[in-house]
């Protein structure tokens, strides 16, 4: 019988390897068969360690178990999937999981990651294979079709800079994936390489393939041990089945793949500052431009894309641009939902007419901070925050109201209730002054004070500063000071104004996005929660 217990670090975190040992050790003293497979997580961390046993009706899942649980769970028959207060049912059936379109995510938490054969047999390297037989250009093309925006945040279309890479005359071009994942409850970049590792090699390689690069790096947060392990090994399988190397499944195409550890600081998931880290110097910014599709990693161009948008390339190609680009509402298409058999589930809002003209393909949203059901949400664009904070979070961990919501990281916006119905893309929340950024999203109640949040956000970007630019290295120190004197009502009127000035300076005049997006926390707390600055109605000075 196929026993899967996740090896993904927050299963690790709340004890599955003492899990999985102690099925190991009760199986064996019991005299049962079990074949124990570490898979991924699929993300619902509220039940994790989600135990999960093979049967007839599919994969029945249990939850959360503890060590202790486990002689009271073969008691009851776990292994045919018998009746237990821990038991979930079918995993697919889970609300949590039924009503998502999963995409990028379709094997992580299913495969064994590290399983060639696994990942091969869930429809792995089709994307490369067809890659191989087009030429960069073309490539290229199904990536423009897709509609692919960068999911590390920013949104740029993924084709044009492949483009711009493809069409820039050099010796050597690099391949760099963004795997810094720093944002505050942000977790499906290590979710991703933890539980579906080949997915990235081969989305890499066909970026390789479009460009003509034959070198490529993964530069992973050095928080993530385990992802770094991860990667480290199925790079080594993936070069040993001939997936890399000096000829890619024998095409005679190149491409090396290596992963440099990150160096522990946010700002080097800044793109410039992890270049020059990559290049063994200090993570401090460069002035853009040049931009690095022209001149990147040692001067060459380079591809630098988030792990989640490299992560989609094998699907783009493998079903084609159109698949991707329908599957959420694309811009071009709208209220053609998505409809794809076996991919989007029954009681989800497939097919459903949404409004407007949302980005194409799903985003991975990460549930975390103050809230029940916390986990990983792939959807098409256009949910709302309402429907993932009480849809899928069934609201917060503590019972209490929630108060505010930080999207995008630590310099996304804080969200006020008024606001929970917009539509999660990114020009709806660009229009109030927010961002989707990479997905991330951490829920407060209504014990939160948002004057101590703002001036936290200041004091996050004066610890993380690289210290190139005044506004930032200067603005944000002096950003505490005056949120402490608004706090403790020093001249508060004052002081409010001059908050607004320094925002303005640190937007307009910082070199790159941690000093011009910190006023996104700082700047949405003071016009939406007035009454923690100590100030009677909302100032939209
Ligand atoms: P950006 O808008 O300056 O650039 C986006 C990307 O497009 C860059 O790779 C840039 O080189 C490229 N690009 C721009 N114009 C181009 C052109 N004409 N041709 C080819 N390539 C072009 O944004 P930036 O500063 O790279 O990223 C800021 C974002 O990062 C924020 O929106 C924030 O949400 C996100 N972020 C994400 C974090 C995470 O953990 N994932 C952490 C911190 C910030
Ligand atoms: Fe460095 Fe801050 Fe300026 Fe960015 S905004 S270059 S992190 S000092």
């Amino acid at each position: 019988v196929k026993i899967f217990v996740p090896r993904d670090s927050a299963a690790l975190a709340v004890g599955a390897d003492e899990v999985a040992a102690a099925l190991q050790a009760e199986a064996g003293r019991r005299g049962l068969a079990i074949e124990l497979v570490r898979n991924g997580s699929r993300g619902l961390f509220w039940l994790e360690t989600l135990v999960e046993v093979e049967t007839a009706q599919g994969r029945i899942a249990y939850g959360p178990v503890e060590a202790a649980d486990v002689p009271g769970l073969l008691d009851a028959g776990l292994l045919q999937g018998g009746e237990h207060p821990l038991r979930q049912g079918v995993t697919e059936q889970i609300p949590f999981l039924a009503l998502q379109e999963r995409l990028t995510f379709r094997r992580v938490g299913v495969i064994d990651p590290l399983s060639l054969a696994d990942y091969e047999a869930h429809e792995g390297w089709t994307g490369l294979r067809r890659a191989l037989g087009l030429d960069g250009a073309a490539i290229i093309q199904e990536v423009l079709h897709s509609g692919l925006r960068g999911r590390g945040g920013a949104a740029f279309p993924a084709g044009i800079k492949w483009k711009t890479v493809r069409e820039a005359q050099a010796l050597q071009k690099y391949i760099v994936c963004n795997a810094d994942e720093g944002d505050s409850g942000t977790y499906s970049d290590r979710m991703t390489m933890e539980g579906d590792p080949f997915m990235l090699i081969e989305g890499m390689t066909i970026a390789a393939l479009a460009v003509g690069a034959t070198r490529g790096y993964i530069y992973i947060r050095s928080e993530y041990p385990h992802a770094i392990a991860t990667m480290t090994e199925a790079i080594a399988r993936a070069s040993a089945a001939g997936f890399l190397g000096d000829s890619v499944c024998g095409s005679g195409h190149a491409f090396q793949l290596e992963v440099r550890k990150a160096a522990g600081s946010y700002v080097c998931g800044e793109e410039t500052a992890m270049l020059e880290s990559i290049e063994g110097k200090r993570g401090v910014v460069r002035a853009k431009p040049p931009l690095p599709a022209l001149a990147g990693l040692f001067g060459q161009p380079t591809v630098i894309n988030n792990v989640i948008t490299f992560a989609s390339a094998p699907i783009i190609l493998a079903r084609g641009g159109a698949f991707y680009r329908d599957f959420g509402v694309g811009r071009s298409q709208v209220g053609a939902g998505p409809s794809q058999a076996g991919l989007t589930p029954s009681g989800g809002r497939a097919g459903a007419s949404r409004p407007g003209g949302f980005a194409s393909g799903t985003l991975p949203f990460q549930l975390a901070g103050n809230i029940k059901q916390g986990g990983l949400v792939e959807k098409a664009f256009g949910l709302t925050l309402r429907e993932l904070l009480y849809g899928f979070g069934g609201g917060t961990a503590s019972g209490r109201p929630i108060k505010a919501v930080q999207v995008g990281g630590p310099l996304g916006a804080y969200i006020p209730e008024s606001q929970w119905d917009v539509p999660l893309d990114y020009e709806a929340y660009a229009a109030m002054g927010a961002v989707v950024g990479h997905g991330g999203i951490v829920v407060h109640d209504d014990t939160a004070d948002l004057s101590q949040l703002a001036r936290y956000a200041m004091e996050f970007c004066a610890i993380e500063s690289c210290g190139k630019c005044t506004p930032c290295r200067i603005g944000s120190t002096r950003g505490v000071e005056v949120i402490d004197r608004i706090r403790s009502n020093q001249n508060r009127a004052e002081q409010v104004i001059l908050l607004r000035d320094l925002c303005d300076t640190m937007t307009h005049g910082s070199l790159c996005a941690m000093g011009g997006m910190t006023p996104f926390p700082v700047l949405s707390a003071l016009n939406h929660y007035p009454q923690d600055f100590g100030l009677a109605e909302p100032d939209q000075a």
